[in-house]
């Protein structure tokens, strides 16, 4: 699986441009499910399982997309100011680099404003090479990602976009993985999470599950002074109880705990107190839908070298393909 993790986090795709990204997920699962269509909103959504079986309707989400940055203006010395697409933090973005979706790399930089505090995203500019306006590569408009590479640490993989691409390689294997399923399983890759899940929103209308999972990083509490949050890189995968977005189903809580245990998988249990995930979306679509999340512990989140631990990824797709291959009775 590092090989699919490593591919799919070097695609670049922000909010609204995740068609890369789509495209290889349509590739690699071909063959691998029932049924599989693109929404108008540019969701990929897959399906396996009975239609009309015992089972749930059941809608699993990872977000393709990932933060990114858009050109606001172009200055007369070639400079490019630009504002943020997602969570983007401004003490992890100068020195970092960029990549346009056109192809054009670049360096961000900022206004000598002081090196002690905070430098806000609108004091900062990126340099793409060139001295005039007329030279620019890049538009008003244009939208790029970090770059940076992926590195292999052994038993902790480091790169941008593992948020989410590392979900999106979990719930590929999930699909790939899942044999006689009772449910109707609904793998669905969406767009523009970052930006407020938008993209789980639509999906989730017209799949209408009777059942959500969202598959995401979560923080950690595990590195030098951080907040007290009881989650802890390879631990296991965590079951959110609660996000600043939502309250997971107490019943889907009890469900992903029983059959961790019944698996014997490690588990810890996560309360984010910011940031949410396309679960929230799926719970107040139409009359609600009861709704949990799978989270890979994550360090360094929204900075261009984010942290998983291997074994909680492989664990999380065990603990979804042995939940997801059993009867559901909530
Ligand atoms: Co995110
Ligand atoms: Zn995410």
């Amino acid at each position: 699986m590092k090989e699919l993790i490593q591919d799919l986090v070097q695609i670049a795709g922000p909010s609204g441009y995740e068609a890369d990204v789509r495209e290889y997920v349509q590739k690699d699962l071909k063959g691998h499910v029932d049924e599989m269509k693109v929404d108008p909103l540019g969701n990929l959504i897959t399906r396996k399982g009975p239609k009309d079986g015992s089972g749930l309707n059941v809608m699993l989400a990872a977000h393709l997309d990932e933060i990114g940055v858009i050109v606001t203006h172009l200055d007369d010395n070639g400079f490019a100011r630009f504002t943020t697409v997602g969570g983007v933090f401004p003490r992890n973005t100068v020195g970092a680099r960029v990549k346009f979706l056109n192809g054009t790399g670049g360096v961000i930089g900022m206004e000598p404003t002081g090196y002690s505090s905070v430098t806000p995203i609108n004091q900062m500019y990126i340099d793409v090479g060139v001295t005039k306006k007329s030279e620019m590569p890049v538009k008003v408009g244009d939208v790029a990602a970090f770059e940076r590479t992926f590195e292999d640490l052994g038993k902790r993989l480091v790169s941008k976009a593992l948020d989410d691409r590392v979900g999106v390689a979990v719930l590929i294997e999930i699909m790939k993985q899942l044999k006689d399923t009772p449910h109707n399983v609904f793998g669905v890759f969406t767009v523009q999470e970052e930006v407020g899940v938008r993209g789980a929103a639509a999906a989730a209308y017209g799949v209408d599950p009777d059942l959500g999972i969202a598959i995401d990083v979560t923080l950690t509490g595990d590195t030098p002074k951080a907040k007290t949050m009881d989650v802890s890189l390879g631990k296991g995968p965590a079951i959110k109880v609660k996000d600043s977005g939502m309250i997971s189903d107490p019943r889907v809580v009890a469900w992903m705990e029983a059959g961790a245990k019944r698996a014997r998988i490690p588990y810890q249990k996560e309360i984010l107190t910011g940031g949410s995930t396309d679960a929230r979306a799926i719970q107040i679509t139409r009359e609600g839908v009861p709704a949990g999340c799978v989270s890979i512990p994550c360090r360094y989140v929204h900075s261009p070298s984010e942290m998983v631990d291997y074994k909680d990824v492989q664990d999380s797709v065990k603990l979804l393909v042995q939940l997801l291959k059993r009867p559901i009775k909530l």
